[in-house]
């Protein structure tokens, strides 16, 4: 009884190491617990090459808005502009202390209000991010189809 136990076990043993094992397969999920990606099991940079980095125009008229709520985009820009702990280097241009000298509109009013609605005598810290809200343009090619029209008060 113990023998034939011992050989079922040696066997499966056997076939458990056979099984052909890809460096690749064992690459991406020894680390994932075995989850699958529903691409297969590819490096995602071996099927999409990341985009270069577009040139944004130094400078540019205002852009239009297309709804009324929606955060302007930026039409300058922002390379090597910090918004951290100690330093936000669009309100040194934006907010309303420094905008008229910059020449640059001033931050909305209600960035200055905090989630319960009251008005804060600076920025809210949820308004803090700008570029959360608020990004470059370029002209690209759009990557999908896009049949969005502006409202007609806008247009
Ligand atoms: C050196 C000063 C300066 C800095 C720094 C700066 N801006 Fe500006 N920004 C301007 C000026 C000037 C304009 C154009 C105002 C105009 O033409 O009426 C402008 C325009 C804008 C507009 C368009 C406003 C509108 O009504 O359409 C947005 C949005 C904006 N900036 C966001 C930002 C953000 C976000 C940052 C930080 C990443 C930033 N800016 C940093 C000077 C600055
Ligand atoms: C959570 C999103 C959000 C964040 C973060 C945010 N904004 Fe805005 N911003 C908006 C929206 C939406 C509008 C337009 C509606 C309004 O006035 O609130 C706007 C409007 C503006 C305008 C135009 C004001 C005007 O009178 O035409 C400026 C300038 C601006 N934001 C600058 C900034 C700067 C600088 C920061 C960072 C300190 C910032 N925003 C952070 C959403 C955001």
């Amino acid at each position: 009884m113990k023998k034939r136990l011992m050989a079922i076990c040696s066997a499966a043993m056997i076939t458990f190491m056979a099984l052909p094992v890809s460096s690749e397969t064992s690459d991406l999920t020894s680390n994932n617990g075995g989850v699958k990606s529903l691409r297969g099991q590819v490096e995602i940079s071996a099927i999409n090459k990341s985009e270069m980095l577009k040139r944004v125009p130094r400078d540019q008229p205002l852009i239009d808005r297309n709804y009324v709520q929606q955060p302007p985009m930026i039409p300058h820009t922002t390379r090597g502009y910090h918004v951290n702990l100690n330093v936000n280097k669009c309100l040194s241009c934006h907010s309303f202390k420094n905008a008229g000298e910059m020449g640059a509109t001033k931050v909305s009013v209600t960035h200055f209000q905090a989630r319960d609605g009251m008005t804060l005598s600076d920025v809210s810290p949820r308004r803090y991010f700008c570029l959360q809200c608020h990004v470059t343009q370029v002209a690209a090619k759009p990557l999908v189809e896009n049949s969005f029209q502006p409202v007609k008060s806008l247009q």
